[in-house]
């Protein structure tokens, strides 16, 4: 990897914090949205989580001992605004001036990430993010972590992936706020890239010198066979997944097709004249979360039949492929997806701005605090590959953060899958590091510059 590479890990908000009623945060739509019978599969919630609120302290040290040159983490909008808009909570901030600080004293570089999908919950009760208010209230937000804590912190991620917020949260109704809307959805990822957009100037006009970027989660969508209709399947998933967010983010309109795809569920007379240009303004970075390649098959019937026909329906099906190792997922590992991710854009994107990697990671099912070494040759496998895209295409990689740091509330799944390179025992809080953090550290500390 280049001089000056960053080397870091993740983690999110919801995910670690607990402490939901702690110091006048306010409600989020994930505390609404876990509260709902079978939301989430072992009927669990971020109540507590590894709560890190009060505990930030061991994962600093884990973080300053595994030798990371940088944390990204989350800011809970509802602890900053319990309201959404209004109202500041000083003492919500507070919290993440104090970590902020504990990083900079270790030389730990923070990466915040503004909207981790905890969006307040007075926001939904006023049309959540199909309305474009909460855009504006998003952009206002930003100006106010930036206010606080835009002396130390540079680097500023706005969106946690969304297409996940939008597509799974406003369609599919798997994540909060749980709804199953064609138009609402689409809708609401526009108006989270029209946030992303406000939030970026708000940030520059805070403070000068401010990188700046966003973190979408892209896939390649392959065809499953070499048929047509399932080459066409894949580019609808494409069209969907990918480029629905990176063509506007990275100055250029939506994506020849993505009308037509939407014909029927959706006018789109939630754009606005301007629009494009404030979602594309130039970012300082792109943040690439890569989990796994998609096998796209062709899926007529579901397509064609109303009764089956969910909310959002491209005629698309997931598929697993023969031959091709899953995680405890089941989801497929495919070190190959990163560097076509990577190199596809490149190639899709002359302009590209510099890249981070902001997460990449393997979940067990087994609550093992010890041998973790498909997460070795995971993190291995995938490195490997980033390297092989940077050599090979015009990508500026500059960073590669683990996801997780700590095992953590996995949204719908609950506490069952197990990302991190440190094992949590709920119960009592007790982190242990696992031979993935030691196998890290050691490569780590044996860096010359910045080189494994
Ligand atoms: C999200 C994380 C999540 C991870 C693993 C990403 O989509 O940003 O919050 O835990 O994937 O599912």
């Amino acid at each position: 990897m280049p001089d000056g590479f960053v080397w870091g890990a993740a983690t999110a908000a919801y995910q670690i914090e607990g402490a939901v009623a702690e110091d006048g945060r306010g409600a989020s739509i994930w505390d609404t949205f876990t509260r709902r019978p079978g939301a989430v599969a072992d009927g669990t919630s971020g109540e507590v989580a590894c709560d890190s609120y009060h505990r930030w302290r061991d994962d600093v040290d884990l973080l300053e001992k595994l030798g990371v040159d940088a944390y990204r983490f989350s800011v809970a909008w509802p602890r900053v605004l319990p309201a959404g808009h209004g109202t500041v909570n000083r003492a919500g901030l507070d919290y993440y001036d104090r970590l902020v600080d504990a990083l900079c004293e270790r030389g730990i570089r923070p990466f915040v990430t503004l909207y981790h999908w905890d969006l307040p919950q007075a926001l939904e009760d006023a049309g959540g993010w199909r309305v474009r208010d909460t855009a504006d209230h998003f952009a206002d937000y930003a100006a106010v972590v930036a206010g606080r804590l835009g002396d130390r912190v540079q680097d500023w991620i706005t969106l946690n992936e969304p297409y996940v917020s939008s597509m799974v949260g406003y369609a599919e109704g798997r994540h909060a706020p749980g709804a199953t809307e064609g138009h609402g959805a689409l809708a609401a990822a526009h108006h989270l890239l029209v946030g992303h957009g406000g939030a970026v100037r708000a940030l520059r006009a805070a403070r000068a010198g401010a990188r700046i970027g966003i973190t979408l989660n892209l896939s390649p969508a392959v065809p499953a066979t070499g048929s047509a209709a399932d080459r066409a399947a894949a580019h609808r998933m494409d069209l969907m997944l990918n480029r629905q967010f990176t063509d506007p983010v990275l100055g250029r309109t939506y994506p020849d097709g993505f009308a037509e795809l939407y014909a029927g569920v959706s006018d789109l007379s939630f754009r606005r004249d301007g629009d494009l240009e404030l979602i594309g303004a130039p970012l300082d970075f792109l943040g690439v979360n890569y989990y796994y390649r998609i096998h796209a098959a062709d899926a007529p019937r579901e397509r064609d039949d109303p009764a089956r026909r969910s909310a959002f329906d491209i005629g698309v099906r997931s598929v697993t492929r023969e031959g091709v190792p899953v995680t405890d997922l089941g989801w497929p590992i495919e070190p190959h997806g990163l560097y076509e991710t990577l190199t596809g854009l490149a190639q899709r994107y002359p302009d590209l701005p510099p890249v981070y990697v902001t997460e990449n990671g393997i979940a067990q099912l087994r609550d093992d605090p010890d041998a973790d070494p498909e997460r070795i040759a995971f993190v291995a496998g995938h490195l490997a590959a980033a390297a092989r895209a940077a050599a090979d295409a015009p990508v500026d990689l500059r960073g590669y953060f683990y996801w997780s740091l700590l095992d953590n509330f996995e949204w719908a799944r609950g506490y069952g899958p197990r990302f991190g390179l440190v094992h949590v025992d709920y119960p009592t809080g007790t982190r242990t590091p696992r031979a993935s953090y030691h196998w890290l550290r050691e490569r780590l500390s044996g860096r010359t510059g910045n080189r494994f």
